[in-house]
Order: C-alpha cells, then structure tokens, then sequence
C-alpha cells in the first residue's frame, strides 16, 4: 500500500452511517495482497435507503472505508453551507447559535480525532469561533443553559467543544473584546487536540494508571502545541493555550511548572474550563459532579490551581440568576 493511499482512505463503522446523511457517498473495501489497487469501490451508500447496510457489516472479516476527500465535501458544502446560512440569516440567541453549532463542531473534531482524518479537518473549524464569539456580543446565555447544550460524555471531541464554549463565556464575562472572544473559544477547543497521538487504551483505561502511562499522558500539550506551530494557521494564543492549560497557578501544574502571571491569561481561562468540564463529564475512575459540586470542589480543593479573580468570575456567571 503506498502511503498516500492509506491517508486517503479512513476505516467506518456501522454508527458512522448513523448521522444525517443528505448525499451518498462510495463505500470501499481492502483489495487482498497482490491486488493493483489497494482500495475497491463495493458499494454506494444511498441516505435514502440504507437497508442493504446492516447485511453488509453483518459480514465477518470485511472491513470497509470511506475516502476521505468525500467526507470533507460532505462537512464543507452540505453541513457547513448550510449551517453558516441559517446562522447568518436568522436573528438568533447566544443559546440558539450554540445549540446550532455545537453538534457539527463535535463530529468534525469527533472524525479529526477517531478516524484520524488528516490535519485539513481542522479547517473546517474555521469559522466557527467568529460565529460563537459574535453570538454572544450582546450577553452570555444563562449558565444553566450552557451547562445543558455541553454533553457530558467521556470523549475527546465533546470535551473540546464544551472547554471552547466555557472559555468563551468566562472571556465574555470578562469583558473581552469580539477578536479575542474569537481567539479564546478556538484556543479552548483545541487545547487538548494532543490527546489524538495518545492512544485510547491508555487516555480511557480503567483503573489506575502505570507512571509511565501518566506521563505519556502528560506530554499531550506538548504534542497539541507542537501540531498546531506546524500547521502555521494558529495564534500565539491558541499554541500557548495548548502548551499551559495543566499548569497551575501555583506552580504546581505541568508541563513546565509555571506559575501565577507567568501562565498566559488565556491558558489560566482554558484551565478553569478543562477542570470544570472534566469534573461534570462522565469518567471510569469517578463519580460525575453536578455543575453546584465540581466550583464548590474547585473554589475550596482545588483553589490554589486557578487564578482567583477568574475563578471568582466564572463563579458569580454559574450563580448568577
Ligand atoms: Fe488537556
């Protein structure tokens, strides 16, 4: 298989079929060994009628594919078109927008990250923190909203998108200006876009981590930073977010061991967003906390790791009626 060949063409499951398709797309298969092409055409997907779908992974051994130029132009002129037109159409809440976008920002990051779609996935996200920055230049949602549109799942890509919306609200709350409200929710969702070069078995692993694990898991803003430096098309904001959302404002954090202002402000946003979602999300080693238990854990156990005034801030924005 020549290496080109195997970048263009990403592994489905019978769940991939599950989304709203509104075109189809051609489904592949392995050629054996010794085949001209390493990938051939088997089948159509027709969105209309999927009912040949089920026999087909009823199959044992067939493993089939989707190239992934098609599932690009899928997300580029169907979902998104159709997404930025409504958005630029309508006269719509801060709520609204994000309940909009929130459901195709995961499933681009969800597909960048489990079936490791190449780095161009990333620009689909584009201008999607323009919209969510605009959104909310008049005022925040209610935190009681927001809480309901974040899923609380343990996944990768919702807890990217959850951590961009709560960044992006403690920084409206701060009153940041529209580019930097801009800047701070494309930071947050892809702070822990590192996490894609660790594998699953060692981030979901249940039960207690080996040393070793923990600290390959460590090293994920180090990867993060070091794609998006990279992909050239990222702020110096959005790269430090990456590289210091885990250190602590007491030094205590990694990976540097930074502290206090020496931790960049959006990075000391970013932090309070992480824990904060990470404490309300679904997780093997513990119980979930409502939104009330995980700033009351933070405000008091975990205090010394944020910076105080915006932990304060985040704070008084959840309370707020
Ligand atoms: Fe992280």
């Amino acid at each position: 298989m020549t290496d080109s060949e195997a970048t263009e063409f990403k592994q489905i499951t019978r769940s991939f079929f599950e989304r709203e398709w509104k075109e189809g797309f051609d489904i592949f298969y392995k050629a054996p060994t010794g085949e001209d092409k390493q990938f051939i055409k088997f089948a159509e997907f027709d969105p209309q009628d999927d009912s040949r779908l089920d026999s087909l992974f009823e199959r044992e051994n067939v493993d089939f594919y989707i190239n992934e130029s098609d599932l690009y132009k899928y997300y580029q002129f169907n979902i998104l078109k159709h997404l930025l037109l409504e958005l630029a159409e309508e006269n719509l809440s801060a709520w609204e927008v994000f309940r909009m976008v929130y459901p195709v920002a995961t499933r681009i990051l969800q597909d960048y990250l489990e079936i490791s779609a190449s780095d161009t996935f990333l620009e689909l996200l584009d201008e999607i923190p323009e919209v969510l920055a605009e959104s909310v230049e008049q005022e925040n949602p209610p935190f009681f909203e927001l809480f309901t549109i974040t899923r609380k799942e343990n996944s990768i890509h919702t807890h990217c998108v959850n951590v961009g919306l709560y960044c992006l609200c403690l920084a409206r709350e701060l009153g940041m200006d529209l580019k930097s409200r801009e800047e701070i929710v494309r930071g947050g969702m892809l702070a822990d876009i590192g996490k894609k070069f660790i594998p699953e078995e060692v981030l979901f692993k249940k039960g207690e981590l080996s040393e070793q694990e923990r600290q390959f898991i460590r090293q994920h803003p180090a990867f993060g930073k070091k794609k998006l430096n990279e992909l050239k098309r990222y702020s110096g904001t959005v790269l430090r977010m990456a590289a210091e959302h885990h250190e602590n404002f007491d030094g205590t954090g990694y990976p540097a061991k930074i502290s206090g202002k020496s931790i960049s402000d959006a990075a000391r946003i970013c932090k309070i967003a992480d824990v904060f979602n990470a404490l309300t999300c679904r997780r093997s080693y513990r119980e979930v906390m409502s939104a009330k238990q995980a700033l009351m854990y933070m405000n008091k156990d975990l205090k010394a790791h944020f910076d105080p005034d915006l932990l304060t801030t985040f704070i008084l924005y959840a309370v707020r009626q």
